[in-house]
């Protein structure tokens, strides 16, 4: 079986503690640190933004995956970049030009990302399979952690992974992600997945290290 990658996102942490948080799931494991970027424009709610997450940079060697949930995005790379990210993704929703954003974020030396909320059919990213290093697919509406996992997502997930064939492109499933549907999403092909209420709420609360391993072990199988 594929190596699963586990990604809290750090959308559930305690905001007042979060350096805390980010140290803490660092020593529980995580593989990737997600940052949910919301700007209340592209989706109905606000998060926080580069800022933040310069500020959290040097507590962790881990890889910080920023989805950025904003329109428009492409002034707003290079402070993402600056700030330390290494994968930024971007949403196939979120403008026009897709393939131009991509670009961008290779040629700021970081990984690309794009997203496709749960109404986006995978042709969104046929064109651009060459630009892109991840492809995010949400498996809730953007906008809020805590929200329900939508199984309507699973062929799509499949259908990404016949698409991509041989490259080099990992699949990211991000929204009410748990143990209980780690293997299904793991079957259809993902190999990244996001956790926010399952990593910081979940059945074993503060045991940040009990839940990732929960959820990697049911992806693993
Ligand atoms: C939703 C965010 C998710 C969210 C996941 O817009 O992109 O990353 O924080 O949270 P849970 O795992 O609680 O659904
Ligand atoms: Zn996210």
């Amino acid at each position: 079986t594929r190596d699963i990658l586990i990604a809290p996102s750090i959308l559930a942490a305690d905001f007042a503690r979060l350096g805390e948080e980010v140290a803490a799931i660092d020593a529980a494991g995580a593989d990737w640190i997600h940052c949910d970027v919301m700007d209340g424009h592209f989706v109905p709610n606000i998060s926080f933004g580069a800022d933040v997450i310069s500020s959290i940079r040097p507590l962790t060697r881990k890889v910080f995956d920023v989805h950025l949930m904003i329109a428009p995005v492409d002034r707003y790379l290079d402070a993402f970049a600056k700030a330390g990210a290494d994968v930024i993704t971007v949403h196939a929703e979120a403008g026009p030009h897709l393939d131009r954003s991509l670009q961008a974020i290779r040629a700021l030396g970081k990984k690309a990302g794009v997203s496709l909320c749960p109404s986006t059919p995978e042709s969104a990213i046929e064109h651009v399979l060459d630009r892109l290093d991840l492809v995010l697919v949400m498996t809730v509406n953007p906008g809020f952690g805590g929200q329900s996992f939508l199984a309507s997502q699973l062929p799509k997930i499949a259908r990404l992974r016949a698409m991509i064939g041989e490259r080099k492109i990992r699949i990211e499933v991000d929204g009410g992600v748990t143990r209980d549907n780690a293997a299904a999403l793991a079957a259809a092909g993902a190999d990244t997945l996001v956790a926010g209420s399952a990593v910081f709420r979940g059945e074993s609360s503060a045991d940040y290290a009990g839940n990732i391993s929960a959820i990697r072990m049911a992806a693993q199988g």
